[in-house]
């Protein structure tokens, strides 16, 4: 049996209890975040927490000034729902668009239970991310 074949039994068998993406999905492409979702939900034992921190905008909110300051350029293919920091290295720092997020969170056939707006964003320096709960 491949390794990842056993990976992937063990976690059927064993389902996790908690799953932990602590500043993670603010270094990930939108194809990575999709995949991670996706592997939440067949990680995770249905019941259990798992939580993710992420930068969340919306942007026709009143903090689009300072996210446009802090993330600056925009994913061309996402209509602005994805944003970078820097140009040449986009995974440096990853912000969504809220609606974006919970749309990929929503196809991963997960829920948001909770969510815990971070110190960011719309001021400087960003000292906390968004917190989300999610579940199925
Ligand atoms: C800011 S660190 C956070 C580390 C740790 N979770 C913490 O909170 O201290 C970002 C982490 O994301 C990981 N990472 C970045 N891109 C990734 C990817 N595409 N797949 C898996 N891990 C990735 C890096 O290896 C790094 O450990």
């Amino acid at each position: 049996m491949a390794l990842i074949d056993s990976v992937h039994e063990a976690v059927r068998q064993h389902p996790a209890d908690l799953v932990l993406a602590k500043s993670l999905f603010t270094h990930l492409t939108r194809e990575d975040a999709a995949h991670y979702l996706r592997e939440i939900r067949r990680a995770l034992r249905p019941g259990s927490p798992a939580v993710v921190t992420a930068f969340l905008f919306d942007p026709s909110g009143p903090e689009m000034a300072g996210v446009r300051r802090a993330f600056p350029h925009e994913d061309s293919r996402s209509g602005g729902r994805v944003r970078y920091r820097s140009r040449r290295r986009p995974t440096a720092a990853v912000a969504y668009s809220r609606a974006e997020l919970e749309d990929l969170i929503e196809r991963a056939r997960l829920r948001v239970q909770w969510l815990r707006p971070g110190y960011y964003p719309g001021g400087e320096p960003i000292t906390g991310q968004d917190t989300l709960l999610l579940g199925h």
